[in-house]
């Protein structure tokens, strides 16, 4: 039996350097057939990722977490995005039992009411369905862009994830979101049509508002809540 090769993130790193994002994409679904996914919250910067993916039929599997609690324009634009392409995201959805209990518990907004039972949501609605999809495979591509907040300054286009034991993939890292609204203009690419509505990162209905201008990408995201503590856990480092 021949040994699988191992990577580490500097030889990864050096696969990767120079190659424009298809071909990087191209590059680790061929490394890791079977074993690379892309979570898409079917926001902009998604949207051009699931375009690379599915116009250039790279084989990675498309999921997106249901949290239940997402806009009506957000599924539309799931559907969309399914029928532009003839293929399907794939669900993950919170446990029944788990939120039939939170609702029992604390009713449908405890979020607003503290941070740790907007953590407690955030971690049954999103993270432990991310842990599920995330389980046996060796890279998670994301749309996360170094733009977005000072966190994601420091971030590189391909990372360790201590956590969930894989390599991170940040393909549009170094885009401006001018490039992403032009990527998705000039390609004609379904987009979620809160984007044109001062809505800039979109999660779940109750927990995002537009910004105003001036206002940084992510005040629209737990806007009630201390800006360092707005981390819904997803990509905690
Ligand atoms: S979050 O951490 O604040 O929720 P953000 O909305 O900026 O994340 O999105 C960053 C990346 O996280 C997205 O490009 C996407 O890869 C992933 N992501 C966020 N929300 C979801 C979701 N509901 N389903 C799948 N992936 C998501
Ligand atoms: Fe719950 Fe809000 Fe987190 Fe969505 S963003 S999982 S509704 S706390």
């Amino acid at each position: 039996m021949i040994a699988e090769p191992s990577y580490t993130l500097e030889s990864l790193t050096d696969l990767l350097a120079g190659k424009n994002e298809v071909d990087a994409l191209r590059t680790l679904a061929a490394l890791f057939p079977g074993e690379v996914v892309f979570s898409t919250s079917l926001g902009y910067e998604d949207q051009v990722i699931t375009d690379l993916l599915f116009s250039n039929h790279i084989p990675v599997k498309v999921f997106t977490l249901d949290t239940g609690r997402m806009f009506g324009e957000t599924y539309q634009v799931w559907q969309k995005t399914n029928s532009r392409y003839d293929t399907k995201i794939e669900a993950y959805f919170p446990n029944q039992a788990a939120i039939e209990n939170l609702l029992n518990e604390k009713g449908p907004f405890s979020f607003y009411d503290s941070v740790e039972n907007r953590k407690e949501c955030c971690f049954l609605r999103k993270v432990e369905p991310l842990n599920r999809a995330l389980a046996g495979n060796k890279i998670w591509i994301t749309g996360i862009r170094a733009e977005q907040s000072q966190n994601r300054q420091t971030m590189t286009p391909l990372e360790w994830d201590e956590a969930h034991q894989l390599f991170k993939f940040h393909p549009l890292m170094d885009w401006s979101f001018d490039q992403v609204k032009e990527y998705i203009r000039e390609n004609n690419v379904p987009y979620n049509p809160l984007h044109d509505r001062g809505f800039v990162s979109i999660g779940c209905q109750p927990c995002t508002r537009a910004i105003r201008e001036g206002e940084d990408f992510r005040a629209g995201r737990w806007w009630w809540e201390d800006q360092s503590k707005k981390e819904c856990g997803l990509h905690s480092r």
